[in-house]
């Protein structure tokens, strides 16, 4: 263990304490509500960091180098959650163990997640970063999620208004537009945020699952600090374009589901049944024959997990981590041992032989099933129109 990391307490949280077969795959039928994290590949306890103290830098904005993702807590997106106030414990642990970046958006709910994040991190608010997102069409009054997308700059406002009071704070740290309108040209909406900027509303703006020349585009008016795109072991497309830009325009990269939904962390397997109103059941890459085809990544992650004494879900973590110094995850977590397994990625680190033989032996797999259904799909890499 390094200098840094021996001063660091251990604890065997509760995700040593589930004892399902490591390698994934083998466990039999379970709900995804069901499935636990579980011990670290070599059999020893899962470790869970006591304290999260790397940084990370999206643009000049300082987080912690794992997020918390805070979408699923009002229990209408992967199924039902024990309850509002264990959400709210859960990102109270997480600013004790040292998370700082807390995500979530108007359409979390609608409204809910910016509500329990809210009164979460009242108490704390000058010390952490919240990220939201504006860009779905939400009626600002009721909540009422209407059809389409809407980022017309005076609904922006009124958007950002609302977060404001469900945040219970004065400013938002990282506003994200949260999909591309195709009506609105992305120079208005710059020039929207640029407005809630000066105004001291919002610090930081940035766009998630844009198409390329949107971000030139955006960045240009002002700059982004941060984009926000699936990428995971499952799901590697931003490695084509949109990272080789971030790169080039020092913008930072943030990955939204980094487990690819669970599966990753091996609790998922072709016997999973989601319940009834769990989005997951609706991505084509869970169907049934998809993951079957496939478990040899998590089968791959398995045996890594007991080269490197991880679960194979911090490997997952590590992995994107791995790719650029300003990449940081943000797993949702709605089980505190979860959340402590996922901190506790800070433990590990690929070499750079391992990065390259564990990435060689995963761009082997081919990756079965689309990562979304087709109609949300659609909505990525959209490019703005001109103005
Ligand atoms: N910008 C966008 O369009 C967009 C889209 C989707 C998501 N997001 C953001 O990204 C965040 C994360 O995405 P996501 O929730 O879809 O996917 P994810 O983080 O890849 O996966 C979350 C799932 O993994 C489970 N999990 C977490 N840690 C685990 C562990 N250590 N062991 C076993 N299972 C574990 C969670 O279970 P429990 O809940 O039981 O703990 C949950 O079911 C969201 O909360 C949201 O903030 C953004």
């Amino acid at each position: 263990m390094s200098d840094n990391n021996s001063r660091r307490r251990f604890l065997v949280g509760a995700a040593a304490v589930a004892a399902a077969p490591a390698v994934a795959g083998l466990v039999g039928p379970t709900t995804a509500a069901q499935a636990s994290s579980r011990p670290a590949g070599n059999g020893a306890p899962a470790r869970t960091a006591t304290t999260l103290t790397s940084r990370r830098r999206l643009g000049r904005l300082e987080v912690s180098s794992i997020g918390l993702g805070c979408q699923t807590m009002p229990g209408n997106l992967y199924g039902p959650v024990s309850s509002r106030a264990d959400m709210i414990k859960i990102i109270r642990t997480a600013v004790d163990q040292g998370v700082t970046l807390f995500d979530t958006a108007e359409s979390y709910g609608p409204f809910e997640s910016e509500r329990i994040v809210g009164e979460a991190l009242r108490r704390v608010r000058d010390d952490v970063v919240i990220a939201s997102k504006f860009g779905w069409n939400i009626d600002p009054d009721t909540g009422q999620q209407l059809p389409g997308l809407n980022s017309r700059p005076a609904h922006i406002k009124r958007a950002v208004d609302g977060m404001l009071q469900r945040l219970r704070t004065d400013h938002i740290d990282l506003l994200y537009q949260h999909r591309v309108d195709p009506q609105v040209p992305i120079e208005y909406v710059a020039g929207a945020v640029k407005d809630l900027i000066k105004a001291g509303k919002v610090r930081h703006w940035g766009l998630s699952e844009p198409g390329p020349q949107t971000v030139r585009r955006a960045h240009a008016v002002h700059p982004l600090t941060a984009i926000q795109n699936e990428y995971s072991l499952m799901w590697r497309g931003p490695e084509q374009q949109i990272l080789p830009l971030c790169e080039e325009l020092g913008i930072g990269f943030v990955c939204w589901a980094p487990l690819a939904y669970g599966f990753t962390t091996g609790t998922i397997n072709p016997y999973t049944r989601f319940t009834d109103g769990d989005f997951r059941a609706f991505v084509p890459r869970h169907s049934q024959e998809n993951l079957t085809a496939n478990m040899p990544v998590v089968q791959l992650l398995s045996e890594w997990a007991v080269r490197k004494g991880a679960t194979p879900g911090q490997l997952s973590l590590a992995w994107s981590q791995a790719q650029k110094p300003w990449i940081v995850p943000i797993p949702s977590a709605t089980r505190t041992s979860h959340l402590l397994e996922n901190i506790g990625t800070e433990e590990f680190a690929f070499t750079t032989a391992e990065l390259r033989e564990f990435t060689t032996a995963l761009n082997a797999i081919p990756i079965r099933g689309e990562r979304l259904p087709a109609f949300v799909l659609a909505l990525s890499g959209v490019e703005a129109p001109l103005p």
